[in-house]
């Protein structure tokens, strides 16, 4: 036998339906009836109740925008009914409209309720008051579905980048890993050529052969630098107190005693800290300053500094220098990895830095972006997200 099927009964399963549900309750069947005529013209799916019994069995079924109840009904009156109401998770916050005949003893007991989930209409109802109030919380309904929609949606999409990262992750990670093998395969054999057959090469011999070492060690680099990159987003994040300015100052520090000649102005400003990683954010520093130390290295007199500015009332850390810069308009390549604005016989490297630096950042839910001019120096720009980071 087939079964018969209300017509609402798709109304409560979220994505079919766009129409908000409205419950009425009353026990007489001719104000059922008005009250439906009168929100007929909102265009949405109107249930009906006869008691508090059926109204919370509706309840119990689904999600309404709003519910208008009627105060005296016999058994179980309107209130005695919104109590149950609220006590159901699935309606502890459903708006309530009481239709009431008079204010007078029951004013108290509105009162009583949360302020925002509860109104009321005195009868005889007034249908334009009646309407625009139900129209304020079915507004409210359809615009929370649609919210909802777009939050599940964006999870969907956040889940399915996260789940295709950690591929690209561990693909990267077992290539370069792989990679390795025969890499110390070709380095050990151009040993031990160049140990047991040196005699037997003339110069242009031993010159290709020491060419074919270089390639090899810079090959072993770059492979240790790319596995390095992985470890970087695959490694757990332990958030802290960190002093930034601290570890600016140490890293500089550092720089400084490797190159003691080097005249270079160095300010970091006091007291920036930072909710994070403190071992990735010393490797985030470490890059950023490092990069400044060496693009100034050309400058007699350079300028590096570590600070703070406000870009749309948030802060921003900054490391600025005056060195070589480089052109904005291949700023798109500096965050990837392996990519160099700069020939390597100028300045050496391997393009890896700033790679490391955006997916630390990353991870600390944060931006990196960047400011240059040819020959008048970059900024690189950070924020990092978190309560202490604002
Ligand atoms: N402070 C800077 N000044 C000028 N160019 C920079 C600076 N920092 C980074 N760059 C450019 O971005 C490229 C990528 O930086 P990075 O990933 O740290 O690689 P590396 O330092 O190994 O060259 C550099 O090769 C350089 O061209
Ligand atoms: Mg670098």
């Amino acid at each position: 036998m087939a079964q018969k099927i209300a017509p609402d009964s798709t109304a409560s399963v979220p994505g079919i339906s766009e129409k908000a549900n409205i419950l009425v309750v009353d026990d007489r069947p001719e104000n059922l009836l008005a009250m439906e005529a009168l929100l007929s013209m909102l265009g949405q799916n109107i249930v009906t109740a006869r008691s508090g019994e059926e109204a919370l069995r509706h309840v119990l079924a689904m999600d309404f925008a709003v519910i208008l109840l009627d105060v005296r009904m016999p058994d179980m009156d309107g209130f005695e009914t919104a109590a149950l109401i609220r006590e159901r998770p699935r309606s502890k916050d459903t708006p309530i409209i009481f239709i009431t005949a008079a204010l007078k003893n029951e004013d108290n007991i509105f009162k009583g309720y949360a302020a925002g989930a509860v109104d009321y209409i005195i009868k005889p109802v007034v249908p334009d008051i009646l309407r625009s109030k139900v129209l304020i919380f079915v507004d409210l309904a359809l615009k929370n579905a649609e919210l909802r929609r777009l939050n599940e949606r964006l999870e969907f999409q956040t889940a399915a980048l996260a789940a295709a990262n950690k591929e690209l992750e561990a693909f990267s990670y077992s290539v370069s890993h792989d990679l390795r093998a025969p890499l110390r395969g070709i380095d050990g054999f151009s040993s031990m050529l160049a140990r047991l057959y040196a005699d037997k090469l003339d110069e242009r011999g031993k010159e290709l052969l020491e060419r074919l070492q270089a390639s090899s060690d810079k090959m072993a680099r770059l492979i240790d630098d790319l596995l390095k990159l992985s470890r970087m987003s695959r490694k757990e994040i332990k958030s802290e107190s960190v002093d930034l300015s601290a570890l600016a100052s140490s890293i500089l520090q550092r720089l400084s005693l490797g190159e003691p000649d080097r005249g270079v102005k160095l300010v970091v400003a006091d007291g920036l800290a930072a909710e994070g990683d403190r071992g990735l954010l010393g490797i985030l520093l470490e890059n950023l300053l490092s990069n400044a130390w060496k693009f100034t290295s050309k400058r007699p007199k350079a300028r590096i500094e570590f600070g703070t500015t406000r870009r749309s009332g948030k802060k921003v850390f900054f490391v600025r220098d005056d060195g070589a810069g480089f052109d904005m308009a291949v700023v798109g390549k500096l965050f990837i990895p392996f990519q160099r604005l700069h020939a390597a016989s100028e300045f050496p490297g391997t393009g890896i830095g700033l790679a490391t630096a955006q997916r630390i950042v990353a991870r600390h839910g944060g931006r990196i972006w960047a400011e240059a001019e040819v020959g008048k120096g970059a900024t690189i720009f950070f924020t990092l997200q978190g309560p202490a980071n604002g």
